[in-house]
């Protein structure tokens, strides 16, 4: 982590969403620190992706504020979309397009100029070892393979707040070992980084703090180490349990996101 580690980047004001009369995320007050990475749990419909598109600038809160890079999501939208990068919870890459068509599509969709933006897709085919593959269609690639374009994605205009929405889903063993030291390594570039997942070991290896959102509330936020002194527990997945309980979270609405009815790529 860098020194200016204790300065808030990300802050929240009862942050809330609600969908017709369900609070999906209910009054949180959340802070991330410049320069960690922040591991944001929760269990299934928690809310946690929720407020990622609320602070990424894809929905409007409800209720309540927050700040990114001191810019404020909603009346300074403009200038938090230049500063982050979002690494979706669903891969959303044209299948027909290759990693360096789909990458030039979206690189030109944030206005970069085309010859740095094919230096910079180069380099960051590179960094996650495509350029093998780089004029393949997607659509025949790996999951592997397409999560590492989908990661890359996110950082064509260098941001310097990546959010990752479970970069690490559906992943074999040797791709969730590169994803995660990936993350290490573009948090050691001095990138902060919004990270969720349901790999307890993974946050606990990663997060230098952690949130726990529950039922669209924050249920808790420390250090790992701090929140298993703090509740007698030996691994963050006891932390986890003992804080949100054992129950399954099963929940339905008629609310179809519109991923599922398009599939995934
Ligand atoms: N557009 C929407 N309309 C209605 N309900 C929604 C909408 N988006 C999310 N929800 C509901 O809000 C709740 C929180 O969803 P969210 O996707 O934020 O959870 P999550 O913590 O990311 O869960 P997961 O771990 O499964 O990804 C869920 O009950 C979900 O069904
Ligand atoms: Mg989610």
């Amino acid at each position: 982590m860098r020194a200016n580690q204790l300065e808030a980047i990300i802050e929240t004001k009862n942050l809330t969403k609600r969908f017709g009369d369900f609070t999906a995320v209910d009054h949180i007050n959340l802070q991330t620190m410049d320069g960690e990475i922040f591991g944001f749990l929760g269990p299934n419909g928690a809310g946690k992706s929720t407020v990622i598109r609320m602070l990424t600038t894809l929905s409007e809160p409800s209720e309540g504020t927050a700040t990114v890079g001191g810019y404020d999501i909603v009346a300074q939208a403009d200038r938090v979309r230049k500063i982050i990068g979002l690494v979706a919870e669903k891969i959303i890459l044209y299948p027909r397009l290759s990693a360096v068509e789909n990458l030039m599509f979206f690189g030109e969709l944030y206005g970069l100029d085309r010859r740095q933006l094919r230096d910079r897709v180069e380099k960051l085919l590179t960094m996650v070892q495509l350029q093998k593959f780089r004029d393949t269609s997607v659509g025949g690639y790996s999951s592997g393979m397409r999560q590492r374009v989908n990661i890359i994605r996110g950082l064509l205009h260098d941001p310097e707040i990546l959010f990752m929405d479970e970069p690490t889903a559906m992943l074999d063993p040797q791709s969730i070992r590169f994803v995660r030291d990936l993350i290490k390594e573009l948090n050691q570039d001095g990138k902060t980084i919004v990270l969720t997942t349901h790999i307890m070991e993974e946050a606990d290896e990663l997060s230098h703090r952690i949130g726990i959102i529950d039922h669209g509330k924050i249920i808790a936020a420390d250090t790992p180490a701090g929140l298993k002194s703090k509740l007698g527990c030996q691994t963050l997945e006891e932390v986890f349990l003992q804080l949100t309980g054992k129950a399954l979270r099963d929940s339905a609405s008629n609310h179809v996101p519109m991923r599922r009815v398009m599939g995934r790529v």
